[in-house]
């Protein structure tokens, strides 16, 4: 029987009691009667907390779980970066949300956040790759010190589900297989080859190697601080969650789009880059060649993807990469939001040159959240550009790409 306190909700709720659903949305008063036919007054709702809450995928989250009868607390520091420099709540955030604004490096501050929580979603993060490399303290402060912070104040009030969200940073290079069919070992790229413009990675006997999804059993290959401090996040969740008796999930994200993704933040979010390139008259910026591929998955096949590892029991303990399945060279997707923003006369400039941190081809294999959480992709990427399109009429984007490369150029982090 559907146990959401929503009526709109209960015939797409999958939640059964006693069934594959672990977290049930309503706290039961008396257990035992139907939900069907109890007062409201007896029916308390699970509270959930997302930290990072006031960002991108952490405000659709808020959305999708205040549609399925949950109720949603925000704790955010409302950073510059992403915020802008009045570090308001941003007016896309739904009116429903509890929020509470402070630091996760703050132990009081989380503590207050935690209080009469049920579940946690961890995004609150530093994000961008090559800003990581020069901004180190800042990452693992923000990143790491603010998981262990967070974590403290879990180990003192357990919650029944802790999903953090991980990224696919933490492959480094996806998996390759030889043209003979074999998996090929990892490998990386050396710097003479990447400055002879050579970009495709290449086995002992010189020949090329073949990108194939990539699971979540591929060792991780760290090659950025931001890397470092997500891998760090996950693995001490998972660890502490088992010590302490905490379910916890991780989720390893693969390239997230879709409107509400920080126009002005030059560190993250390649197609929002794009974008704002883009309207502001200018060429998309792109590294190498333009024939590296990623997986680009809508925000909103995210957050289901989200909401499954909160209240499926399969989750627990595990990790999951949540893509689209589908991969697309970088040079294709500058092409598309382009034509998708009627700016196809600015043509993307393919700059040859190589960002230390940067991995050739990823993308995902994402059989494990097929199987185990029942995950389906369900937003083809032609309608998510299509829908960024209808989102950024009307934005204002602030192209600082510039000046985030002059930063990585400075520092001898281009190549
Ligand atoms: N967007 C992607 O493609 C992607 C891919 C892989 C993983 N992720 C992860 O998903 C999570 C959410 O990413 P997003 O794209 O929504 O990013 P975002 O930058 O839009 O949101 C992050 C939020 O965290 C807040 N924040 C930053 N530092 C904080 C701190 N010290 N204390 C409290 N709040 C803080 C920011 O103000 C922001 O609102 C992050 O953990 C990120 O590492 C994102």
């Amino acid at each position: 029987m559907p146990t959401s306190c929503n009526p709109n909700v209960i015939a797409a709720n999958p939640l059964k009691i006693n069934e594959t659903s672990c977290l049930e949305n309503v706290l039961h008063v008396n257990r035992g009667i139907r939900v069907a036919n109890r007062p409201k007054a007896a029916i308390m709702r699970k509270r959930i907390l997302i930290t990072g809450g006031a960002g991108f995928i952490g405000s659709h989250l808020a959305d999708e779980l205040l549609t399925r009868g949950y109720n949603v607390r925000v704790f955010d520091n409302l950073c510059s970066q992403v915020h802008g420099n009045e570090s308001k709540w941003p007016t896309y955030l739904h009116r429903d949300v509890e929020r509470v604004a402070g630091d996760v490096q703050n132990a009081d501050a989380i503590a207050r956040a935690v209080k009469g929580v049920d579940a946690v979603f961890h995004f609150a993060a530093m994000v961008g790759v090559g800003q990581s490399m020069y901004e180190i303290r800042k990452y693992t402060a923000a990143n790491n010190l603010g998981t262990a912070t967070l974590m403290e104040t879990l180990v003192e009030h357990p919650v029944e589900r802790l999903v953090i969200a991980s990224s696919m940073s933490i492959y480094g290079e996806g998996a390759y297989r030889r043209r003979s069919g074999e998996m090929a070992v990892a490998f990386e790229r050396n710097l003479d080859q990447l400055r002879r413009a050579q970009w495709e990675l290449c086995g002992p006997d010189g020949q090329e190697l073949v990108p194939i999804p990539t699971p979540e059993n591929k060792p991780p290959s760290l090659a950025s601080v931001y890397a470092l401090s997500k891998y760090d996040q996950e693995t001490m969740c998972l660890m502490l969650g088992a010590a302490y008796d905490i379910p916890t999930v991780a989720l390893r994200f693969f390239n997230v789009y879709g409107p509400r993704q920080a126009l002005s933040n030059p560190y993250t979010g390649v197609l929002a880059i794009f974008a704002s390139r883009l309207l502001n008259g200018k060429p998309p910026l792109i590294f190498e060649d333009g024939r590296q591929r990623r997986d680009f998955v809508s925000v909103y096949d995210v957050v289901q993807a989200c909401r499954f590892a909160l209240e499926k029991r399969e989750a627990v303990g595990q990790v999951f990469n949540v893509g689209s399945g589908a991969h697309y060279t970088i040079s294709e997707i500058a092409e598309r939001i382009g034509r998708v923003l009627g700016k196809e006369s600015i043509r993307p400039e393919i700059t040859n040159r190589y960002r230390r941190g940067d991995i050739r081809h990823c993308f995902a294999d994402i059989r494990k959240a097929r199987q185990s959480l029942g995950y389906a992709p369900r937003v083809s990427l032609e309608e998510g550009l299509i829908e960024i399109a209808a989102w950024v009429e009307g934005q204002v984007a602030y192209d600082r790409v510039e000046q985030a490369a002059a930063e990585l150029s400075a520092r001898g982090l281009t190549v």
